[in-house]
């Protein structure tokens, strides 16, 4: 289909109708304009998510569906839309899409992995730092005309970070690429996978521990695993009364990796130091959660692959992934393979 220079066949495939795309979002230009070039294309205009009803209107004849990380595609997306061959999400999560159902149903699942593990590595130590080093407190306290004395040795206090103990619960690419960053710190470094990651104790001296030992040693602890049933509450009561007083939770992976409730306590009490959160339970977060209360948790709204560079990156795959799919090739990011047994390209 709709090749740039014709041989006669292509002329015929040029004049058929090009393949529906609904995107539930306006995605960076990049993206989008390839996707335009070669797909039918509509968008949802606003700023805030189609409600379902809508996304379950616009697939009744979509042939494929940009979606991003937090609408739900589920089986009622796919009963209303006979058509829809092809999800490319914006996003390398993918916890939001039944994709088992989607391979059921022979409907390829695409994402958008490794362009965000730098700039999702670099946010997870920008909400370590700022929390270790109390910099929203900081800022917070020269805006507020709190700082009346030039210099005091007990000022705003916060801990090392150089030289101290990282935690990477999750040791794929972000986990990875955080173990990279502590390097530049002299850090130690544990991390708890799984399966065995060998490069990351060859390339950084990465020791593998079980997870309650990884609590109990770290001064930081970072997660980075994917949204499952496995890894749901990860983090709870009993596992955050391993951390020590002076330790600090990182986590822009998934909001309900950590029981929110169990964490509010922690911190509440001081079971542990702080937490840097660019990811909750429910999102957006509403502004009466207690945690929003603390000043030793320093919180994002779900921001860390959110760079220019990256996001352009992110759309352009997302196209890419559509491409690659209506061309009858593999897609380069696909999640669900099995599906090519149910559906060949
Ligand atoms: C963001 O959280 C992503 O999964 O890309």
């Amino acid at each position: 289909m709709l090749i740039k220079n014709s041989t006669k066949t292509e002329q015929c495939e040029q004049a058929m109708p090009k393949p529906k795309v609904y995107i539930t979002r306006e995605i960076p230009d990049r993206g989008l304009n390839k996707i335009k070039q070669y797909f039918d294309t509509e968008v949802w205009p606003e700023y805030a998510p189609p409600p379902k009803k809508i996304i379950i209107e616009k697939v009744k004849d979509a042939d494929a569906l940009v979606s991003l990380l937090s609408d739900k595609i589920d089986s009622e997306v796919f009963d209303a839309g006979p058509k829809l061959k092809i999800i490319s999400q914006i996003a390398v999560g993918f916890d939001n899409i039944d994709v088992k159902e989607a391979t059921k149903r022979g409907i390829y699942v695409t994402n958008t992995p490794e362009v965000l593990t730098d700039t999702t590595a670099d946010f997870a130590w920008a909400l370590l730092m700022a929390v270790a080093r109390r910099v929203v407190e900081a800022d917070k306290y020269v805006r507020t005309g709190k700082w009346k004395v030039a210099w005091h040795p007990e000022m705003l206090q916060g801990r090392d970070i150089w030289s101290a103990t990282i935690g990477v619960v999750g040791a794929g690419r972000i986990g990875y690429a955080v173990a990279k960053r502590a390097t530049g710190f002299s850090m130690k470094i544990l991390y708890y996978d799984v399966i065995p990651r060998p490069e990351i104790e060859r390339d950084f001296g990465a020791k593998k521990v079980d997870l309650d030992t990884l609590l109990r040693e770290s001064d930081f602890v970072c997660l980075h695993v994917p949204l499952m049933k496995e890894t749901f509450h990860l983090i709870n009561e009993e596992k955050l009364r391993l951390m020590k007083k002076t330790a600090y939770l990182i986590n822009n992976a998934r909001g309900p990796v950590v029981d929110e409730k169990a964490l509010y306590k922690a911190l509440k009490e001081g079971w542990i130091a702080g937490a840097g959160l660019d990811v909750f339970e429910q999102e957006p977060t509403p502004t009466d959660n207690p945690l929003l209360k603390l000043d030793n948790v320093v919180v994002a709204p779900h921001i860390s692959s959110a760079s220019y560079e990256t996001r352009s990156q992110m759309a352009e795959m997302v196209a890419d992934n559509l491409i690659a799919f209506f061309q009858k090739k593999k897609p380069p990011n696909l999640v669900n393979p099995d599906v090519m047994k149910v559906r060949p390209l």
